[in-house]
């Protein structure tokens, strides 16, 4: 519910759990006075004169909560919005003119962003500020959602004048957080160990969490922090922001002296400047923010349930996706058609529902040196075509789904001997290859018409039922030959957009093919994707014990059905470890979950093993897929992992423990449960009841390890009845 008292120049955007106060100052400036747990409309007043006092070095203007701080007349801080005007300065002077308060949530142009199905989902506020002088107006958008407890808000800046200004930074949310003694939080990472959540004291310093690599990236995500200091999983308070966004970010916590903290989102303006002409408008991505009073649980279970439900969309977000076998890690380069059909048979033995052909089955690629971009099928692996294959994979009663890397162009192809000047470089540079390619330039129109003509060409014709679309390098030379200088610096983000438009086309014009997005593994695990691909390969990392961390860090942000997990073969080709078969399928259920390995080479004892593990994980989709998800134990703890699922209505709950090492002379390890109904009894298959409060404050002991790498998995159905 948002409430607006005209009079008083106040907003209040009340969530289901939090409340975001707004509040006009006598000068126009817009203050935010409160963004934490919910309070009842009407309790904002003595906040207002909070600031009006207290002598200072600075102006006054330094020390006020400002919504959208600009600096250059008076801000001292870190500035929201940042420009360069036709005269040469950087001067901002925002001052309110009105608002607009919509049901519902529009789109934002262009860009992927939450939304709702029916006007009564959400409510929308505008507020609209004017620079004194100049004719530049933001309008600042904030959608408060009935059923989630997330905030969405973006920025959208519009030159009502004739003359350019340059926007040098514009972040999408910026908020004047009370207090200072805050821990930060954030997902650092690399190739094959993703988003290991790191949390550390604020401390006083600014903490700049960003990429600059034109893809969200595997270093870090867009996604920060502030934790109370004795704020946990399971309590305290926390504040959390996210970015609907796929590119470059930069994402902020900027303490002031005078007790408050910034915490801020959006554009990296290390690498997006933007010249905005009079008469343009420029919309920045959406932010997503969270408050929670219970803990990062409480965080993580709000952005899961607006993720899963209202970033992700289309004809596969509510359906049970499918079990998949993906030939990679069975082949790499290595394979023919023969080679496929063995394996989709035991695939289609043991009860998977997908086949996926990877990497090398077009152009000449037996290595990972050529033919990006040359989509056309390799007679000499694949003498039918893709149709051939994709035939036989049909005839056995398997959806058939094929990899991409549509962004990409090798030297050695085709495509860049006919079009040189179409990747992203520098006029009279070198250009700096990564895994030996370049990178399309997508902020062209006609790059982006020929992507998507050639992935159509395919999915319209080849009998295609899911794409992995994948992306295995960062920008270097950022630049476009088709961008007068003065607009060079828009590459990056022209580039997005180009790219949103690509899979806006395609997921509009195949609307029940499933796409998968993946970068190098987890590169670009972000709600920009997730808009178009419900679902992201989580790491190429495939070892069931590094995957406990990346799976344990991912879900800060992400829900699990957002999450790609396979079975792999040992030896582990990443780390050369070996965890039982058990173990390796306990840890993949807890994403979307599939094989990689090759079934025709799996001893009878593991193709049975594979096969009960598919059954389980059907009869268990709705809940992995649909219900709350907790993490109970942290694997950067100890030597255990835990987490648990409770189905939507409650009368599933699904517990998963983790050991990683046998322990001599073990002590009993007990993990307690979380959020269940105190007083029902929750039933294992074998009988065995547990009452809600037994395993919330007793807790489940985990059964003692007899060799490295154990699981237990344990399924429970509640009965509402009391034990007698
Ligand atoms: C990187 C992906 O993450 C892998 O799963 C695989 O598809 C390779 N690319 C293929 O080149």
């Amino acid at each position: 519910m948002i409430y607006v008292d005209e009079a008083a120049g106040r907003f209040h955007l009340q969530g289901k759990g939090y409340s975001y106060c707004l509040q006009v100052d006598e000068e126009g400036r817009l203050l935010n006075l409160h963004f934490g747990a919910r309070i009842p409309d009407g309790s904002l007043r003595r906040l207002v004169d909070d600031y009006r006092d207290g002598a200072s070095f600075d102006p006054k203007v330094s020390r006020l909560p400002l919504e959208l701080p600009s600096p250059g007349a008076g801000f001292m801080g870190e500035g929201a919005l940042q420009v360069e005007n036709t005269n040469g300065d950087n001067i901002l002077r925002l001052r309110y003119e009105g608002y607009t308060l919509l049901d519902g949530k529009p789109a934002l142009e262009g860009l992927p962003a939450s939304y709702v199905e029916s006007a009564d989902e959400a409510q929308t506020l505008v507020i609209t500020l004017k620079d004194e002088l100049l004719p530049l107006r933001a309008e600042l958008s904030y959608t408060v959602f009935r059923d989630h407890d997330v905030l969405a808000r973006s920025l959208r800046l519009v030159n009502g004048g004739t003359e350019p200004v340059t926007l040098t930074k514009m972040q999408s949310a910026s908020v004047p957080l009370y207090g200072e003694d805050f821990d930060y939080l954030h997902l650092k990472g690399g190739w094959a160990r993703e988003r290991r959540p790191l949390r550390a004291p604020l401390a006083g310093a600014a903490v700049r969490i960003e990429s600059r690599r034109g893809a969200s990236g595997h270093e870090e995500n867009p996604f920060l922090a502030l934790m109370e200091k004795s704020a946990t999983e399971r309590q305290g308070r926390v504040w959390g922001e996210t970015l609907v966004y796929s590119g470059s970010f930069m994402a902020e916590a900027v303490p002031d002296n005078f007790g408050n903290t910034r915490l801020s989102i959006g554009l990296n303006p290390g690498v997006c400047r933007w010249r905005l002409n009079g008469g343009e408008a420029f919309q920045t991505p959406e932010a997503l923010l969270a408050f929670s009073s219970e803990g990062l649980n409480g965080l993580s279970q709000a952005f899961h349930g607006l993720i899963r439900t209202r970033v992700c969309r289309g004809y596969w977000r509510d359906r049970e996706r499918p079990v998949l076998i993906n030939n990679w890690e069975a082949t790499y380069f290595n394979f023919n058609e023969e080679k496929l059909v063995a394996i989709a048979e035991k695939a289609r033995d043991i009860g998977v529902e997908l086949f996926v052909l990877d990497d090398g089955w077009f152009g000449k690629r037996d290595s990972d040196n050529c033919s990006l971009g040359d989509w056309v099928a390799d007679r000499r692996k694949l003498p039918g075509g893709i149709k051939g294959v994709s035939d036989k994979i049909h005839a056995l009663g398997l959806r058939f789904g094929l990899w991409f890397e549509p962004e990409m162009v090798p030297p050695d192809s085709d495509l860049y001997r006919a079009h040189p000047d179409w990747c992203l470089h520098a006029k009279d540079r070198p250009r700096t290859e990564a895994r030996q390619q370049l990178i399309l330039d997508l902020s062209r129109q006609e790059v982006q018409d020929y992507i998507i003509a050639a992935v159509s060409a395919i999915l319209g014709n080849e009998g295609v039922d899911y794409v992995k679309w994948d992306m295995n390098r960062n920008m270097t030379e950022p630049f476009s030959a088709a961008l007068p200088p003065e607009r060079q610096m828009e590459t990056q983000h022209r580039y997005m957009l180009g790219l949103y438009r690509v899979l806006e086309t395609l997921t509009a014009a195949f609307p029940q093919v499933l796409f998968e997005s993946c970068s190098g593994g987890g590169g670009r695990f972000d709600c920009g994707m997730l808009y178009y691909m419900p679902q992201t390969w989580t790491s190429d990392d495939t070892d069931a014990n590094e995957r406990l961390y990346i799976q344990y860090g991912t879900s800060v942000v992400y829900p699990p059905a957002a999450m790609g997990a396979h079975v792999s073969a040992v030896p582990n080709h990443q780390t050369g470890r070996v965890s039982s078969f058990k173990m390796r399928g306990d840890v993949a259920l807890a994403g979307n979950f599939g094989f990689e390995l090759d079934l025709t080479a799996l001893s009878p004892q593991d193709l049975a093993e594979a096969a009960e593990q598919v059954r389980t994980i059907k009869s268990l989709r709705g809940t992995l897929q649909k219900g709350t998800f907790t993490r109970l134990e942290s694997p950067f703890a100890g030597n255990y992992a835990a987490w648990q699922f409770v189905s939507p209505d409650g009368d599933e709950l699904l517990f998963c423990g983790y050991q990683r090492l046998v322990e001599p002379n073990p002590t009993t390890h007990r993990i307690r449960l979380c959020g269940l109904d105190a007083e029902a009894i929750y039933r294992l298959d074998d009988g065995t009841a547990y009452t809600g409060g037994e395993l919330m404050e007793i807790g489940l002991s985990m059964p003692i390890a007899k060799e490295d790498f154990s699981s237990c998995v344990l399924r429970f159905r509640r009965e509402r009845a009391p034990r007698a």
